[in-house]
């Protein structure tokens, strides 16, 4: 991803984004850093970027024509999106993060002293942020903040095992407090449970402490993180029916847009998809008003939504699905001995043989070390994976290999692997492909009594 920044002090940039983590993912060209200083564009033969305001007012203003020459520099007769960072902006939270971080190139533009010219605000900004209510002297800080926020959610950046997909519920409670050496500082000792080597009673010592700490200090992302229990508790209920709600809820993922008795709305802001099941076709409508702007993908629980889908936003049905769940605890046995986690060197591989999702999606999926390879004489013969939403698939074995437990045995190391790291291993098989059905069937998944849609735009 390449972030272009339009400053007039680009090293206090460069000099913020070289280091560290965000550093060492600029060195994998995971993220690119373009500072431009605006200077260099201006017509002042004296390097003048700034003049006084019309109607008269303290101090000076950012003049259009420097800040829109460095943007056309960057751009180059493209429309990129562009932030302006200002305290008179939108506030910037984590979802926003999430939509930034799907763009290939994003431009900050950092204003100083007053503000900049209206006239190419008007020109080339799409969208206004600010990181709080108060003021700062300039816009730097401000979009060193969000390239740090949006950055680390760019598969591979994190790299490791704590990556930002793997956050669950805890995604809307404050961190639980942790303790070092020495076991004892100035005469306090750190809890006793956090030295009992029992990792089950430590997980819940933790969850309560980050409720508690959540409870008492931000009583507003308490009140989210007690509708959404609230919510998965009424869908689990039915969980071979809601299986992707619940999923989406405690991955962190689905945000509520609306729940109501038994109508539930959820939007995923990272895959830009919404999720929905209605009472009536009325009430459906209705919810659709609330779906936000540039959404991808819909899961329609029931078919007489979908024409109402596909009009609202120009979709079409991309295929009718069985839902699957594997709810049991036990690990299941692998047949087929040699899988292995993949990294991005097999993209080209995977390309060749899924055409269910882009190039750039398989790449995001590895990256997010979320495919794995089924080997056979050293070479990758199958691979399965988990989508971004959380559901398992991107299934495929070689024809040569066919009939050998392969694709069972990809399957069931991914729902161990689910299973391990907490989720409830669940899928989506298009209507018509009985073999597979057979296959979840063995494995011991569930199947749900009622279909789901999968609605997109056609070029998806
Ligand atoms: N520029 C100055 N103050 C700011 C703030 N709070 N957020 C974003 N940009 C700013």
């Amino acid at each position: 991803m390449k972030f272009d920044i339009l400053t007039l002090f680009p090293e206090m940039v460069t000099g913020g984004l070289n280091t560290s983590i965000l550093g060492k993912a600029a060195e994998k060209k995971l993220i690119e850093i373009n500072a431009v200083n605006i200077r260099d564009y201006t017509l002042d033969k004296h390097g003048k970027v700034d003049d006084y305001t019309y109607g008269g007012g303290a101090g000076m203003l950012m003049q259009a024509q420097p800040v829109f020459d460095a943007y056309q520099a960057v751009a180059g007769g493209r429309k990129l999106r562009t932030v302006y960072v200002t305290p008179q902006g939108m506030p910037f939270t984590q979802k926003l993060a999430m939509d930034f971080a799907r763009e290939e190139e994003l431009v900050f533009l950092c204003g100083h002293y007053e503000g900049i010219d209206e006239r190419v605000l008007e020109e080339i900004v799409t969208d206004y942020i600010s990181i709080g209510d108060y003021v700062l002297t300039g816009g730097e800080l401000p979009a060193m903040v969000m390239i740090d926020a949006i950055s680390r959610l760019v598969p591979g950046v994190l790299g490791n095992e704590g990556s930002a997909e793997k956050e669950s519920f805890h995604n809307d409670l404050l961190e639980y407090p942790q303790y070092s050496r020495p076991e004892i500082w100035h005469g306090k000792q750190v809890p006793q449970v956090l030295l009992s080597g029992n990792h089950k009673l430590i997980g819940q010592w933790r969850r309560e402490q980050s409720e508690l700490r959540t409870r008492e200090r931000r009583p507003d992302l308490y009140l989210r993180y007690e509708q959404k229990q609230k919510l998965y508790k009424k869908l689990s209920k039915d969980k071979r029916n809601h299986i992707q709600f619940m999923e989406s809820l405690f991955r962190g993922k689905g945000e509520i847009l609306y729940a109501q008795d038994g109508n539930v709305l959820l939007y995923d802001a990272d895959c830009r998809l919404c999720m929905m099941t209605v009472e009536s076709e009325e009430k459906g409508r209705q919810l659709l008003e609330l779906v936000p702007e540039g959404i991808e993908l819909f899961l329609n629980s029931q078919e007489f939504m979908n024409k109402a889908v596909c009009e609202r936003f120009s979709f079409v049905v991309f295929h009718e699905c069985h839902q699957v769940c594997y709810t049991k605890k036990e690990a299941l046995p692998i047949k087929h001995k040699d899988i292995r986690l993949l990294g991005p060197e097999y993209l080209e591989d995977i390309a060749a043989h899924y055409h269910m999702g882009s190039r750039e999606y398989v790449k995001g999926r590895l990256l997010a070390k979320a495919m794995y390879g089924a080997f056979a004489d050293e070479r990758l013969v199958g691979f399965a994976g988990v989508h971004d939403d959380g559901s398992m698939g991107l299934l495929y074995v070689d024809e040569a290999y066919r009939r050998r437990g392969i694709g069972e045995s990809l399957e069931a190391y991914v729902i161990n692997i689910l299973c391990r790291q907490g989720y409830t291993p669940y899928g989506h098989i298009v209507v018509g492909n009985e073999a597979s059905l057979k296959m979840q069937e063995r494995l011991g998944l569930y199947l749900a009594s009622d279909h789901v849609w999968w609605l997109g735009r056609e070029d998806w």
